[in-house]
């Protein structure tokens, strides 16, 4: 794995942006890997600079989500779809028909999940994944448990993510408790992976990711079975690391 420790979050966002631009740039047909959160806004942010700028063209770009909320449609304000519209899809040079995000709606979610992994094999694979992590070490909605799903499925929430996520919500009962996610096994198959984390709450999950051990009760550290990761943490997500 590519470490790379920055100042703040700032540094972070510019340097992942950067990052992504460069796979952009080196392939102008390139599937990327989006994720929602607090982490990526400010990447993409830089991303849409860039792009106003003529740095990054997205022109021919596809883009696949990892997850979302089960029950919400893509016009509900806490959907994953309306996150990655308002804070990135709808201010680029992208074509949104060819903009994926998982179908929370679905009847069958997991035969949609079937439907997802097979839609995102037939493009040729996903060039670069981002992906933030939970402060329980989470990536996507894989949650740590016992045992992890390869394919993009239906999950439950843990406790914590419910916690964690309510602050975009009125209350903690209105988050949805359970989720669409791109598994463990379709994440690890994209070309590239490209990790970034910011604060001191992400510290422990980093320490066990660098930690040498992989363990199902903390899902990231998966990530050190893959080939092509790069980590971009801000001091404090690195601040327990050797
Ligand atoms: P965050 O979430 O970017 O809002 O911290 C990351 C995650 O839960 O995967």
């Amino acid at each position: 794995m590519r470490l790379i420790v920055v100042k703040d979050y700032d540094e972070m966002s510019k340097a992942a942006a950067k990052e992504m631009a460069a796979v952009v740039n080196s392939n102008p047909k390139a599937i990327l890997g989006l994720a929602t959160g607090g982490t990526p806004e400010g990447m993409y942010k830089e991303l849409i600079r860039m792009n106003k700028a003529g740095e990054i063209d997205f022109k021919d770009v596809t883009s696949v989500n990892l997850d979302e909320y089960v029950g919400l449609g893509g016009d509900h304000p806490q959907s994953y779809r309306y996150f990655m519209n308002n804070h990135l899809l709808d201010h680029i040079n992208i074509d949104k028909s060819r903009t994926f995000v998982p179908n929370g709606l679905a009847e069958d979610v997991n035969e949609e999940g079937r439907k997802y992994d097979q839609m995102i094999d037939d493009l040729g694979g996903i060039d670069m994944q981002l992906l933030g992590v939970g402060t329980n070490g989470h990536i996507a909605f894989n949650e740590p448990d016992g045992e992890l799903v390869a394919g993009t499925h239906l999950t439950g929430l843990t406790k914590s993510t419910i916690e964690s996520n309510s602050r975009y919500f009125d209350s903690e009962d209105d988050v949805p408790k359970t989720a669409v996610t791109m598994g463990l096994g379709q994440i690890m198959k994209s070309k590239k992976i490209l990790l970034i984390a910011s604060g001191e709450n992400k510290a422990e999950a980093m320490k066990e990711l660098f930690s040498g051990k992989i363990s199902t009760s903390c899902p990231v550290t998966m990530l050190q079975m893959h080939k092509d990761v790069t980590v971009i943490l801000d001091e404090a997500a690195a601040s327990l690391l050797k």
